[in-house]
């Protein structure tokens, strides 16, 4: 069932968000930190006391077996652009033992209708090139890639 967190399940998440950070530092290790400092694990509770920020999971059984975060953003117009509001996702993680068994889809589906219900007429989400099964996962329920980010090592 996938539904709101309760801040009781927090250090769960805690759990899942190391998954994604250790993924990250493989991927990427000259960018992210390895380990799971306290700053990252208190993260979560600024997220939970950000009015703008919620924490959705899955539960299976009674236990949370992945999770997301939707933060709602309001760019103003400038110059170049015009106002926009979304909601993006900006953290995402199925359990590795949960994996390949739907979890994943539950959560887009869910937010998908709550982003749906408060009137957004898109959600987004920023990923990390080197995560190609990310990439597999999000086409195949449906996101497409709208910008890009380039680099060239020297
Ligand atoms: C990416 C991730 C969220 C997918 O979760 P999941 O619960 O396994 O995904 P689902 O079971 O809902 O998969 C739905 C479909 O997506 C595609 N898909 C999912 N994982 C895939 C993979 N590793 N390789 C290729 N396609 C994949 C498949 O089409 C799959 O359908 P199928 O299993 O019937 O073939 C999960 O692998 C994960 O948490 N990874 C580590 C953290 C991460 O990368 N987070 C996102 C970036 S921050």
């Amino acid at each position: 069932m996938v539904r709101f967190a309760e801040e009781h399940e927090l250090d769960r998440v805690n759990e899942l968000r190391k998954q994604v950070n250790d993924l990250h530092v493989a991927g990427k290790p000259e960018i992210f930190k390895p380990g799971f400092s306290k700053e990252l694990a208190d993260h979560i509770h600024t997220v939970w006391n950000d009015p703008e920020q919620e924490i959705v999971v899955n539960e299976r059984s009674g236990v949370i077996c992945g999770f997301a975060i939707l933060h709602h953003i309001r760019k103003p117009e400038n110059p170049f652009m015009r106002e926009r509001e979304y909601l993006d996702v900006d953290e995402f993680c199925v359990d590795e033992t949960y994996r390949r068994t739907g979890a994943a889809t539950e959560l887009i589906t869910f937010i998908r209708d709550v982003a749906k219900e408060r009137g957004f007429d898109r959600i987004e989400l920023n990923m990390w090139e080197f995560n190609q099964e990310a990439l597999a996962f999000y086409e195949a329920v449906g996101f497409t890639t709208y910008r890009r980010y380039l680099e060239m090592k020297l």
